[in-house]
């Protein structure tokens, strides 16, 4: 069995089967047109699909308003076209999440059809809702206050008041009738057995009716919830429930029961206060929801999400807040609609690439599962003229050709009209342009989702703010298991600086997650962070250095590296045992011998200036190839002392000596610049401020600054620097760096230290 907890790592994609693509061009979307845009989903990187309600309907609340739970609306296929859907969509390994609308039906549903012809107290009538007064429940809010002004219609029929919490046309189900339970099951099971992986339970709150309360989450609600949950379970293992529970954290805690109701609930409060903070510039909406939110269950999951099929619901907010939103986000009313704002995310941020980026980063960051509103990865606009919520809801845009794409039919026979203005609309803003285009939102998109799937922290670690001074700064820290990540964004639109206490961070190196760009080792200060305006960093923290740091010791590796470039070239005939006969020697002298020297343990005069350094007399031990010197060197003080000393030193592992033409030797070392620099930067620990200050003392020693203790410098190759005692005196080779060819330069350099020493022996 799959892993039972696969929605905490789930990246859930919302589309609406007739929005995505028209495969019969009859200007509808289709499953067999969503069937073959699986491709693009699994190439985008998500692995759950939500599917707003493609059931039979007369569609006066886009489809949920339903008239057959088991049915697939005539418009959007055949109950085999979706068996087929499903089974293209596993077998990229995407799972499917659809609506069970279980709070109330269509009016044309027969069990309504049904009830208002049967006689008051039968069985029939008594799936929903009924009263001779439209005077009970009292105080129950209206939910969709645009367009009705009670909860209670007369249906001339049946001679009743019946019950509806959303549009008139949508009678609630009475889930005091066990038989509802019954039925509603039933069509739960009805979908489960056709492979579908996860439930929406639509408007969940609302199932039962109390004379005194808001009828909103009720206890016998919850009791509903868990009998679901538990027919579920006995029956199918890894399957999930979502609740649409539109309520304040402490009131959404309890639709997760004990573990036992619903595996995840949708955070409704923290989404507006998301844009509420981004427009404040101030982190505090953020944080205050966050600390008011509850634990929830070990088996339990948040669902995350910047906008949906519906308006930005400011229900969750205070007057004021919701004054503020609507004066920030909606100025013109008619973006406006219920109590909520009408508008898809890149409108909503002015199409300001970098503030749809961070919000992203918090949806992707923050402790839950992500949803993404389709066409919200291209950056689509909205038309919030079309009324209801349809603006927000407009063919998908696959290309700038007819329809965008999405249709062959005439423009006018389309279910909605495109997004056609000169900002986003389909010609601008398509998936082909931004396939095409590396760095276009659905580019990044597709790099931040892979991201994420490589971490499983996101979706299951732990969460906890970082305090800063700074409150246009929000840092956050997720850790699981041995994934450790801190989170930094900057609210606002201008450069920020931020002192963080990593303290308890100690010795760990930040990796910036996205480029794998290290940063400066945590210390013992605050540590201090600069963030461009509405910029977000994932580090990963890394408690140990890289592995191929530890095969050497990071120090050294560097500082080896930085003291090879510094080192004077000298180029150099075939006949190398001649090196210290001609103008070389001066070279050597002046460039690499007093810097040497400064860098030699046995030699006696490191505290002192040198002034100048000098081969007095030198012979010949060893001929050919690798020539062996002994030499005697004169060192002149800067004081007025001298000192002279007996070496021993010779050529080592220069295979090639020959001089090449003066264009070909600019080209090599040209080469060798670059493949150095890049080798360097693929080093990891290059940005450790520790091998940084040891690397820059071996420039220094390098350039002839006052000797540090030996670091090992002697043992790179192409210094060609050994030590030898003999006769309990010890013996130094000369240095000398000699110009090779590029392919020489690919010997490994650990094969010159050991091996050549030896031969040389
Ligand atoms: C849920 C849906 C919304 C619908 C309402 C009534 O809130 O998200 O789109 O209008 O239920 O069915
Ligand atoms: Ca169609």
């Amino acid at each position: 069995m799959a892993d039972p907890y696969w929605y905490k790592d789930a990246i859930i994609y919302e589309a609406h089967v007739r929005a995505f693509f028209d495969s019969n061009n009859d200007g509808i979307g289709d499953f067999p047109g969503l069937t073959s845009r699986l491709d693009y989903l699994q190439a985008l990187g998500v692995n759950t699909l939500w599917l707003l309600p493609f059931y039979p309907s007369p569609l006066r609340d886009d489809g949920y308003d339903i008239a057959d739970y088991e049915g697939i609306h005539p418009s959007y296929g055949t109950i085999q076209d979706f068996e087929r859907f499903m089974d293209e969509a596993h077998k990229r390994g995407i799972r499917v999440i659809t609506e069970l609308v279980i709070n109330h039906t269509s009016d044309q549903h027969p069990w309504f059809q049904a009830a208002r012809r049967a006689p008051a107290g039968s069985p029939e009538r008594d799936f929903y809702v009924w009263s001779d007064t439209n005077q009970k429940y009292q105080g129950v809010r209206i939910i969709f206050t645009d367009t009705e002004t009670s909860n209670w219609s007369w249906d001339d029929t049946a001679k009743a008041f019946y019950w509806h919490r959303f549009f008139h046309h949508q009678p609630d189900l009475n889930f005091d009738n066990p038989r509802v339970l019954d039925a509603v099951m039933k069509t739960m099971r009805f979908w489960i057995d056709r492979g579908v992986d996860g439930l929406r339970l639509d408007a969940v709150p609302y199932l039962i009716e109390r004379e005194g309360t808001i009828c909103e989450n009720l206890e016998e609600t919850h009791e509903i919830l868990r009998t679901i949950r538990r027919a579920l379970d006995e029956r199918y293992g890894d399957r999930m429930l979502i609740a649409e529970a539109n309520q304040w954290p402490a009131d959404v805690r309890p639709y997760f029961g004990e573990g036992d109701e619903c595996h995840m609930a949708f955070h409704f409060p923290l989404m507006p206060r998301m844009f509420m903070a981004l427009r404040q510039e101030d982190r505090h909406p953020i944080t205050e929801i966050m600390r008011q939110t509850p634990d929830i269950p070990e088996n339990c999951q948040w669902g995350l999400f910047l906008r949906n099929h519906d308006e930005l619901t400011l229900e969750m907010v205070t007057d004021e807040e919701r004054d503020y939103m609507y004066q920030a986000y909606a100025a013109d009313p008619r973006m406006r609609i219920n109590v909520g704002i009408r508008r898809r995310l890149a409108p909503l941020v002015e199409n300001s690439r970098r503030r749809i980026e961070l919000l992203n980063s918090l949806l992707f960051s923050f402790p839950g599962t992500p949803v993404i509103y389709y066409g919200d990865e291209i950056g689509m606009g909205d038309n919030f003229y079309l009324g209801d919520r349809n603006g927000v809801r407009t063919p998908m845009q696959w290309t700038g050709d007819r329809n965008a794409g999405f249709s062959r039919a005439d423009p006018a026979q389309l279910y909605a009209p495109l997004i056609m203005d000169p900002v986003y609309g389909y010609q601008a803003i398509n998936v082909e342009s931004q396939e095409r285009a590396p760095y276009s939102l659905l580019n990044w998109m597709k790099r931040l989702i892979a991201l994420r799937k490589q971490f499983k922290v996101f979706g299951r670690g732990t969460f906890e703010f970082l305090p800063a001074a700074n409150r246009k700064i929000l840092a956050y820290v997720r850790r699981y298991q041995d994934e450790l990540v801190l989170c930094v964004a900057n609210l606002s639109r201008t450069v920020q600086p931020v002192e963080l206490d990593l303290s308890a961070f100690k010795g760990m190196t930040p990796v910036e997650m996205l480029g794998l760009t290290e940063f400066p080792r945590i210390g013992d200060l605050p540590y201090f962070l600069t963030l461009p305006g509405y910029m977000f960093y994932w580090f990963r923290l890394q408690p140990t250095p890289l592995p191929i740091a530890v095969q050497r010791p990071p120090d050294t590796v560097v500082a080896r590296e930085l003291v090879a470039e510094s080192l004077p070239a000298f180029f150099m005939g075939v006949a190398w045992d001649t090196l210290l006969d001609g103008n070389v020697r001066t070279l050597i002298e002046r460039e690499s011998l007093g810097p040497f020297l400064q860098r030699q343990r046995w030699f006696g005069g490191k505290a002192r200036a040198l002034r100048s350094v000098r081969f007095v007399d030198w012979g010949l031990l060893r001929k050919g190839m690798h020539p062996l010197f002994l030499t005697i060197v004169q060192a002149d003080y800067k004081d007025g002392a001298r000192a002279a000393r007996g070496r021993r030193g010779g050529r080592r592992g220069c295979r090639d000596g020959a001089r090449a033409a003066p264009w070909r030797r600019a080209h090599h070392r040209r080469a060798k610049r670059t493949d150095r620099r890049r080798r360097r930067r693929r080093t990891p620990g290059a940005r450790d401020p520790r091998i940084a200050r040891s690397a820059g003392v071996a420039a220094h020693e390098a350039r002839g600054g006052p000797s540090a203790p030996d670091s090992g410098v002697r043992r790179h190759p192409r210094q060609r620097v050994a030590r030898r005692a003999a006769d309990g005196r010890r013996t130094e080779q000369h240095i000398h760096r000699a110009r090779r060819s590029p392919d020489r330069e690919a010997v490994p350099p650990r094969r010159g230290g050991a091996e050549s020493r030896r031969r040389d022996r």
